[in-house]
C-alpha cells in the first residue's frame, strides 16, 4: 500500500492554515488540524472525516511539545509542519499587554514549536518545516512594532535553523514564506494595498513548499516591496 503524506498545520481553523489544509487534503495527505476553535476544527474534518485529524489546543499554554507528539503519533509519522499561528495588532499606545501577546505567540510558542519539530526531523533524518513569517518581519513598524520585532525573530530563527541543518548533514528542509497582504481576519481594514485573495496565496505557498524553496514571497510582486524595503535608508524609512 502506498504511504499517505503526512503534514501539521499549527493553526489550520482560519485564514492561510485554513485554505493550505484544504489543498494537502485535496492532494492526497493525511492533514493533522490545531488551533484554538474546536468548532472549526470539526466543521473542516467533517468534510472528509478520514484524511483530518484535529488536536485542539492554545499555543500559549506550553504544552505544544506534548501536543505535537500526540499528533504525530495519531498521524503515524511526520513529514512537513506548516505552523500558520500569528498574531499582531496595532498598538499606537504601545499597550503592553498587547506586545506580550504577540510575543507569547509569535517568539516563545513559535520557538518550542520549531524546535520541537525540528528535533524530530534530526532524529528521523528528514523533514520540512514551514513558518509563516511576514514581509513586515524586515523592517520595523511604529504602529505594531512587536508583530514587525516578531517576525524578524522568526526570520533570522529559521535563518539559523537552515545553517544548522545544512551543517547537521540531514535532510531538514526550512521554508520561510513572507506574505505581503492577505485577505484574511488578520488584515483589518478595507482598500488594504495589494491584499491578495488567501485562496490564491495558499496555493502559491503550496508550490514554494513542494519546491523545498527556502524563501517564498506571497503573492509573487511582494518580492519587489521586500527589495525596496530592504534598501531604503533608515532616514527616509522613519520619515515613511
Ligand atoms: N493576513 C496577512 O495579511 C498576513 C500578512 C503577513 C503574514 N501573515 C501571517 O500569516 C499567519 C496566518 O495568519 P492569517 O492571515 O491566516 O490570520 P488568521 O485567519 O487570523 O489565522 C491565524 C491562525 O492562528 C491561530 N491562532 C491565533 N492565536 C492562537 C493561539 N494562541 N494558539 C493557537 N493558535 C492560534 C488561529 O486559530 P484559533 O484562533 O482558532 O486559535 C488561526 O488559525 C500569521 O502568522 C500571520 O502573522 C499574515
Amino acid at each position: 500500500m502506498h504511504m499517505k503524506k503526512k503534514v501539521i498545520i499549527v493553526g489550520a481553523t482560519s485564514g492561510i492554515g485554513n485554505e493550505l489544509a484544504k489543498i494537502y487534503e485535496n492532494t492526497n495527505w493525511l492533514v493533522g488540524i490545531t488551533g484554538r476553535r474546536i468548532k472549526k476544527l470539526k466543521e473542516l474534518k467533517a468534510t472528509n472525516p478520514s484524511r483530518f485529524y484535529i488536536k485542539n489546543f492554545d499555543c500559549t499554554s506550553d504544552n505544544n511539545s506534548e501536543k505535537l507528539k500526540e499528533l504525530v503519533d495519531e498521524l503515524g509519522g511526520l513529514d512537513l509542519l506548516i505552523l500558520s499561528s500569528g498574531t499582531g495588532e496595532l498598538n499606537p499606545d504601545l499597550n503592553y499587554k498587547l506586545e506580550k501577546a504577540t510575543i507569547d505567540l509569535n517568539v516563545s510558542a513559535f520557538t518550542e514549536i520549531i524546535d520541537w519539530t525540528y528535533n524530530y526531523f534530526d532524529k528521523q533524518g528528514v523533514g520540512q518545516i514551514t513558518a509563516i513569517s511576514s514581509v513586515g518581519g524586515l523592517r520595523g513598524s511604529g504602529i505594531a512594532p512587536s508583530y514587525n520585532a516578531s517576525k524578524a525573530y522568526q526570520i533570522n530563527y529559521l535563518e539559523g535553523l537552515r545553517q544548522k541543518a545544512k551543517q547537521s548533514k540531514k535532510l531538514i528542509y526550512i521554508t520561510d514564506i513572507r506574505p505581503g497582504l492577505v485577505d484574511t481576519d488578520m488584515a483589518k481594514g478595507d482598500g488594504l494595498f495589494w491584499i491578495a485573495p488567501k485562496e490564491k496565496v495558499a496555493k502559491q505557498i503550496y508550490f514554494i513548499i513542494q519546491k523545498k524553496k527556502e524563501i517564498g514571497y506571497v503573492t509573487k510582486r511582494w518580492k519587489l516591496i521586500a527589495l525596496l524595503l530592504k534598501i531604503i535608508p533608515s532616514w527616509i524609512y522613519k520619515r515613511m
